[in-house]
């Protein structure tokens, strides 16, 4: 099968478009023919090795934790999949991922692909969608009624953070340059921050939650917009302890996992029309490079995705 790999760490030259050896499913897995994956953040992190230390790899390995496609092979002991169910996932980071024709990935990791979403759409959604969704539910326990200031709300998380707090009934405000602005509010932002023009410690009144995608000079300057009880959630580091102590409030990172379980609701919401997926634009498979060029600016307006089967071909055209 034709994937994108890598054979060591590097730039955006280090992406190799090659043929890769077909993976088998092991028991508990299936193989899932790729119409298309996504590209994160953490996929071009760990082709530079910035997280070699966290997460070793072997190499070669093929990048790419988000999938929307059809199973084509089951495990012995998979029982809830069968052959042509179209499935979408964020599979185990530890292990080869999407860029490529098919990808091996834990049964338990996979849930049925949001039937009113294309596979480029479907595979926008996994990973940014469960950050966002454990970051404010699992992690920062958002309530209805509560403030949450969702920082880069343009982006792949931030879009789908806006809708999912929106939906849970609490009182949205986004950061994002001014370009964004009508796309943050249309997302169902009600304030909104343009972060280059504005200290958003300064204009804002106090919130119960952040949920911190920057980190740095951001994360630290949100800490005192906390009430007292307030929680602060980052998923790019660790927040300091004394500060949320000093305004009464708590916070932490985490690391997004694969849940098939939250899949499964995020679908149910996509499908209800509650939540929609914003793509910033689609690469062909065999042009990553670019698709990580464009990822690396930092400015893309929601998901990035590589198309692996032509959308006409999926579309029946
Ligand atoms: N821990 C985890 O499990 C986990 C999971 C997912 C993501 N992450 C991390 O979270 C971060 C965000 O991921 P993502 O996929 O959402 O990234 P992304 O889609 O690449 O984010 C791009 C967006 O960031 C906005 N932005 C850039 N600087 C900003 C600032 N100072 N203030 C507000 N908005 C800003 C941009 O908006 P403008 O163009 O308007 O500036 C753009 O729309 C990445 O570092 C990623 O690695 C971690």
């Amino acid at each position: 099968m034709k994937a994108i790999r890598i054979h060591g760490y590097g730039d955006v030259e280090t992406l190799s478009y090659e043929d890769a050896p077909l993976p088998e499913p092991g028991a508990e897995d299936v193989r899932i023919r790729v119409h298309a994956a996504a590209v994160n953040p953490v996929d071009w992190k760990i082709r530079a090795g910035y997280l070699a230390a966290m997460l070793p790899h072997q190499m070669p390995l093929t990048l790419g934790w988000d999938v929307s496609g059809v199973v084509d092979q089951v495990g012995a002991d998979v029982t809830h999949l069968s052959i042509g169910d179209a499935v979408y996932s964020r599979p185990d980071i530890t292990r080869n991922g999407s860029y490529a024709e098919y990808v091996v990935v834990r049964a338990a990791e996979v849930a049925a692909k949001p039937g009113t979403l294309s596979h480029n759409e479907a595979a926008a959604v996994p990973l940014a969608g469960l950050t966002a969704w454990q970051g404010l539910f699992d992690h920062a326990r958002l309530k209805a009624g509560e403030r949450v200031l969702i920082h880069a709300g343009a982006g792949g998380v931030g879009s789908f953070a806006i809708q999912l707090a929106k939906w849970t009934g609490a009182h949205v405000i986004a950061t994002a340059s001014a370009a964004n602005e009508a796309l943050v509010r249309g997302l169902g932002a009600d304030e909104f921050v343009d972060y280059r023009s504005q200290r958003f410690e300064e204009v804002l009144d106090k919130v119960d939650v952040v949920l911190d995608t920057i980190g740095g000079d951001t994360q630290a300057r949100s800490i005192p917009l906390l009430k007292s009880g307030g929680r602060l959630i980052s998923v790019v580091g660790n927040p300091d302890a004394d500060a949320l102590a000093a305004v009464g409030a708590s916070g932490g990172v985490f690391m997004v996992q694969p849940s098939s379980e939250s899949l499964g609701r995020i679908a149910q919401l996509i499908d209800a029309g509650t939540v929609r997926v914003l793509i910033d634009s689609v690469f062909p498979l065999s042009e990553t490079r670019a698709a990580h060029e464009k990822s690396q600016t930092g400015r893309a307006r929601g998901k990035i995705v590589l198309e692996v089967v032509p959308a006409q071909v999926d579309a029946g055209l």
